[in-house]
């Protein structure tokens, strides 16, 4: 069907991407596949089995050999790898802290790109991450590059772990993780967070969830309707 679209949704940590995409998805009837907890089970499954971070080579060899999938929870999406559920361990401190580290190996990428474009070929799909617009679908119809100052996405990302009661140091702490995290992204060698150059660049800082829904969705309608 011509309005079966593929929507990349990138940006920085912490943006708002995985809230708004979902709403987006919903909104359209599409899939919505989130890229960023991928990495994170890899990561889950590179510290399971006792792997240095550094070894490369084995975690590279578990990552062609995972199976990732998406199914749908009652109030979250749910991720498993290799059959074993780890939707709550990999937003967990130990998979954030390394997840950069993982997601920087070249064959980990290559296998996950490869698992996206699967997900993503018959379109109907809403995906976020980092790569989406500039590697991962480069032909994607609508690309949107989310953006908000660090503050105010540690601001919310405060808020959020006191709602669900997890411990994760002062506004300052997650301010400097979150700026941490930016600079890893945005430097690594393969495939780097930068805005497509056909992107569409959004600015949630000063704007509601609903309000950037809103934004993305007509952007989408329009395009199914040209
Ligand atoms: O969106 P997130 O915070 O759950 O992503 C976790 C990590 O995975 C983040 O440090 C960057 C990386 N990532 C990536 O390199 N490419 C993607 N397409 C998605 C996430």
């Amino acid at each position: 069907m011509a309005e079966d679209i593929q929507v990349a949704i990138d940006g920085p940590a912490s943006a708002g991407k995985s809230t708004v995409a979902k709403l987006v998805a919903k909104r359209f009837k599409y899939v919505y596949c989130d890229t960023g907890a991928m990495y994170r089970a890899i990561t889950w499954l590179a510290l399971d089995h006792q792997l240095a971070i550094n070894d490369v080579d084995a975690i590279s060899e578990l990552a062609k050999h995972a199976t990732i999938e998406f199914k749908p929870g009652e109030e979250e999406q749910r991720v498993f790898v290799n059959g074993t559920e780890v939707t709550k361990d990999i937003r967990g401190n130990a998979v954030s802290k390394n997840v950069s580290a993982v997601s920087a190996i070249p064959a980990v990428r290559t296998e996950m790109t490869r698992q996206q474009r699967e997900i993503a070929k018959k379109g109907g799909i809403v995906m976020d991450g980092r790569d989406i617009g500039t590697t991962v679908l480069p032909n994607a119809e609508v690309k949107i590059f989310l953006v908000a100052s660090a503050h105010e996405r540690a601001r919310r990302r405060y808020e959020e772990n006191q709602e669900k009661g997890i411990h994760t140091g002062t506004l300052a702490e997650l301010q400097a993780a979150i700026e941490l995290r930016d600079k890893k992204d945005s430097t690594r060698k393969v495939s780097p967070l930068v805005q497509a150059a056909d992107a569409i660049k959004l600015d949630s800082t000063n704007l509601t969830i609903d309000q950037v829904v809103d934004k993305i969705s007509a952007i989408i309608t329009k395009k199914i309707n040209n």
